[in-house]
């Protein structure tokens, strides 16, 4: 099978503001992070506004909908006071993440099978408002189907457990995992679903998703982040883009 088309990177900046949280400040600023991804290439930005607003705030997400030229992708979970948020902004997209308050990060896909006719109920004013709803879940079939049911036009893959087990150094586990994320990409294609993958993708892990034909974004943030303390956030972003160009090549 051919590419499908060009992949994209969507760049997530939420961990620019976990710096800047840490002292309470204004710097580092994620809006400034935000420009500079724009300038370096990426397709789109991501930043997930938690309901304890650990990192991301609200005025970063109103500042984000005034500054940006690429689509901002809104990560949030799925209450009532996040619905309004979007409502209010519509962004180009909205990704319905779990969310637990104890988590460090977002550690598991949706249960979409489980909670159909809410997160039915949930994503239909907001695909009405004009978001492509896009949902976080894990490489399973049944919440794949789950979510065409409900009406998502996308879904994102869930990548956390094949990145953890490529380095922690499980390498069955990880192909493993690789494969299961390759056939249910194939899998949510055929019913026409748009395929994302996101979380925990490095340099070391990103080629092998980037090849699957059918991937159209990944979302990539803790990692762009880090790397960007020792190169600079531009050419962070810049290698993972040759990467990924490479790998669809
Ligand atoms: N995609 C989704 C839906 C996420 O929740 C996250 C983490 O917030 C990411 C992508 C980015 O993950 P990471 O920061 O590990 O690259």
């Amino acid at each position: 099978m051919k590419p499908l088309g060009s992949l994209r990177l969507g760049v997530n900046i939420d961990h620019v503001a976990t710096v800047r949280n840490a002292r309470g400040g204004d710097t580092p600023d994620p809006l400034r992070a935000a420009r500079i991804a724009q300038e370096a290439g990426c397709d789109g930005i991501t930043a997930h506004l938690r309901e304890d607003r650990r990192h991301i705030s609200d005025a970063d997400i109103e500042g984000l909908m005034e500054v940006l030229t690429v689509p901002l992708n809104f990560e949030m979970a799925a209450t009532e006071e996040m619905q309004q948020i979007a409502l209010r902004h519509r962004p180009h997209a909205v990704c319905i993440v779990p969310e637990k308050r104890e988590e460090r990060t977002t550690e598991g896909g949706l249960e979409v099978a489980r909670e159909e006719n809410k997160l039915a109920h949930f994503i239909a004013p907001l695909r009405d408002a004009g978001c492509r709803v896009s949902i976080f879940i894990g490489a399973d079939q049944r919440q794949i189907e789950a979510a065409h049911r409900i009406g998502a036009q996308v879904i994102e893959l869930h990548s956390g457990a094949y990145c953890d087990a490529h380095h922690e150094g499980r390498f069955d586990d990880r192909d493993r995992e690789l494969e299961a994320l390759r056939e249910m990409s194939t899998f949510a294609h055929g019913l026409g679903l748009e395929v994302h993958v996101g979380h925990g993708l490095t340099y070391d892990t990103v080629q092998p998703v980037a090849a699957f034909p059918e991937v159209m974004e990944l979302n990539i943030g803790h990692f762009l982040i880090g790397e960007a303390i020792f190169r600079g956030l531009q050419p962070a972003i810049a290698e993972m883009r040759r990467l990924m160009d490479e790998a669809r090549g």
